[in-house]
């Protein structure tokens, strides 16, 4: 396995590559990136992973400066893995100058997590960018994880006919629901067991819809309750459409139920599918 800082030496290496399939991430890496990475190598022999903390994705007051890094077990992990080549550019070589030319991700960017991020899935999507543009993979690999990263991504290949394929992955949980996320070392113990309260709530609302309720507002509002009563602050829990992240259309079958919100400092994700 390889580990290359720089754009050009990345180029060159993969120049030799007749498929590439690549796994973008921001390094610290768990269970679920590493699921990425199996099933990247479905697609492609030559497996890369880049492992940038992207500050353009951070907020003024979010953690960018304390984000975990921890490049040599993540490049120990990636190397049993099988991978061919770990991409950790540095922040002066990705951004060589102020980036001035950004992409403008969908509106639906401004919703959900964009509400509370202001700004987030421009970084996301630029950064994305950039580097399917380095790597020039065939196949990119995304969680289901971050569901609405996952949809921006996805429009943005298919509005800028950018000559990618991309793969959605299922997220990875651990043994009592949480999602795995880099985030959850944040968690205090006391605040660790209650996190998974979070995936419950979505449980819960995914078997009431399957149940034939439909008042989605109804059901927001009391698994916002709930995880209010728990101590959480709560952005939002949503009800949204699979396809297009709007609110479901009368009859519309194949929902996700989205939710963002913090416990102490720590802010959470998660998500479910449903289909009805
Ligand atoms: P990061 O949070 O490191 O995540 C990298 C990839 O791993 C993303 O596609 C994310 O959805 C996926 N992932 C994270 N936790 C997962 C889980 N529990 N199960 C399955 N997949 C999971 O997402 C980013 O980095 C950045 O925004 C990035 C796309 C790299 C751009 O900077």
């Amino acid at each position: 396995m390889q580990v290359i800082h720089t754009v050009s030496e990345l180029r060159q290496r993969l120049v030799v590559e007749p498929t590439v399939a690549f796994v973008p991430t921001m390094g610290n890496l768990h269970e679920g990136h590493l699921d990425l990475v199996r099933i990247a190598h479905e697609h492609a022999k030559c497996v890369v992973v880049s492992i940038f903390v992207n500050p353009m994705q951070f907020g003024a007051n979010e953690d960018f400066g304390k984000y975990p890094r921890t490049l040599q077990a993540d490049c120990d992990k990636l190397r049993s893995h099988g991978v061919a080549v770990v991409f950790a550019p540095t922040e002066a070589d990705l951004y060589p100058q102020p980036q001035q030319v950004t992409v403008e991700p969908p509106h639906i960017a401004q919703e959900l997590c964009g509400a509370f991020r202001p700004g987030h899935f421009r970084g996301v999507a630029t950064v994305v960018l950039k580097l399917l543009n380095i790597v020039q993979p065939q196949v990119a690999v995304f969680g289901k994880k971050d569901y609405q990263q996952l949809h921006v991504v996805r429009q943005m290949v298919e509005q800028l006919n950018v000559p990618v394929q991309i793969v959605g992955a299922e997220t990875m949980r651990a043994a009592d629901g949480l999602a795995l996320s880099s985030r959850n070392q944040y968690l205090s113990p006391i605040e660790r067991t209650e996190a998974t309260f979070l995936y419950l709530m979505l449980m819960e609302i995914q078997h009431t819809l399957k149940n034939g309720v439909h008042d989605y507002a109804q059901l927001e509002e009391t698994a916002i309750n709930a995880l209010v009563s728990h101590e959480w602050q709560v952005d939002y829990v949503a009800i949204r459409s699979q396809k297009t992240l709007l609110s479901p259309t009368a009859g519309e079958r194949d929902l996700v139920v989205l939710a963002a919100a913090r416990l102490g400092k720590t802010r959470l994700i998660d998500n479910l599918e449903v289909s009805l």
